[in-house]
């Protein structure tokens, strides 16, 4: 479609960028929508992030996605954050609002939530969460799944002192569980969530007995490439319900499409493929 000199344009800052599936995802929702818009990939190092994010006004944007590595260093350059954002720590969605204003937000969580909430029988009152990871992810996760009513989380990481640290900012809920002692973390859980890289193409596998985990509870990737991970093959393996991360992505959009062009987009089973091809 062409895009016309009135077109409402937004975008996704990343370094690299060229991985990202966000332009696919919002490309298809301008189609769909017969919406005079356009959503680009801006590839911006570190070193601009400040100068890039400070331009979008004056370059008529609606605002932008942020992603990898900027989403903390985004949240200083806003002028203003959101509750959420600013407990998370990141931002990964920015509208541009009245005075030129940068407004930023984090909907990661939100696509969390809304991907175990529509795909699966979980509810968050079911019991608790185990967490894998403690990295911006694995926060993104857990306050989610804190506000959503999870009763309590246990977090496990690689290097322990970071899930302590996590665990202690998320406050009485929250427990830092040893990566050895994984067996005592999945005792008893509804619900597991992998927000480590751990299992992406070219990483190794995350490799953990799920003995221990009942069979009915949820498990749960934030990685989608594969869709099928060594981790949730070996959860479908063992009987345990799961559900890919390509759902988090796709709601984790929703907000900013919304705010940006003025239209609720839908995540349906059209949209899946298309980001999954890539077009
Ligand atoms: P993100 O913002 O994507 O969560 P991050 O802050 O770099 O990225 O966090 C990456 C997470 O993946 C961390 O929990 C990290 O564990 P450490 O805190 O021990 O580094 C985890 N991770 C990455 N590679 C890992 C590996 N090979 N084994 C175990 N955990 C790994």
């Amino acid at each position: 479609m062409t895009v016309t000199g009135k077109a409402m344009v937004a975008g996704v800052v990343g370094w690299p960028v060229s991985h990202s599936r966000s332009p696919a995802l919002h490309g298809h929702w301008l189609k769909r929508h017969a919406i005079d818009g356009a959503y680009v990939p801006l590839p911006v190092p570190p070193e601009h992030l400040e100068a890039a994010l400070r331009a979008l006004p004056a370059l008529g944007f609606r605002g932008v996605n942020v992603t990898v590595p900027h989403k903390t260093a985004a949240l200083a350059v806003c002028d203003e954050v959101d509750a959420l954002a600013g407990r998370i720590g990141a931002v990964n969605t920015i509208r541009v609002a009245d005075n030129d204003r940068l407004v930023g937000s984090n909907t990661d969580g939100f696509g969390l939530t809304e991907n175990l909430r529509l795909n699966s029988s979980w509810k968050p009152s079911d019991g608790i969460a185990v967490i894998i990871g403690a990295g911006g992810a694995a926060r993104a996760a857990s306050v989610a799944l804190l506000d959503s009513g999870v009763p309590g989380l246990r977090i496990v990481n690689r290097t322990a002192e970071r899930a302590t640290v996590l665990a202690e900012q998320l406050g009485d809920n929250a427990e830092a569980v040893g990566w050895d002692d994984c067996a005592r973390a999945l005792a008893g859980a509804a619900l597991l969530v992998n927000t480590t890289s751990l299992g992406m193409q070219g990483q190794p596998p995350l490799d953990l007995p799920l003995d221990a985990l009942p069979r009915d509870a949820l498990v749960n990737d934030i990685v989608y490439a594969p869709l099928e991970t060594p981790l949730l093959a070996a959860a479908r393996a063992a009987g345990n319900p799961v559900v890919d991360g390509l759902g988090m992505l796709l709601h984790q959009a929703r907000p900013g499409f919304e705010a940006w062009f003025g239209v609720p987009p839908e995540v349906d089973d059209d949209l899946r493929q298309a980001v999954l091809a890539g077009s």
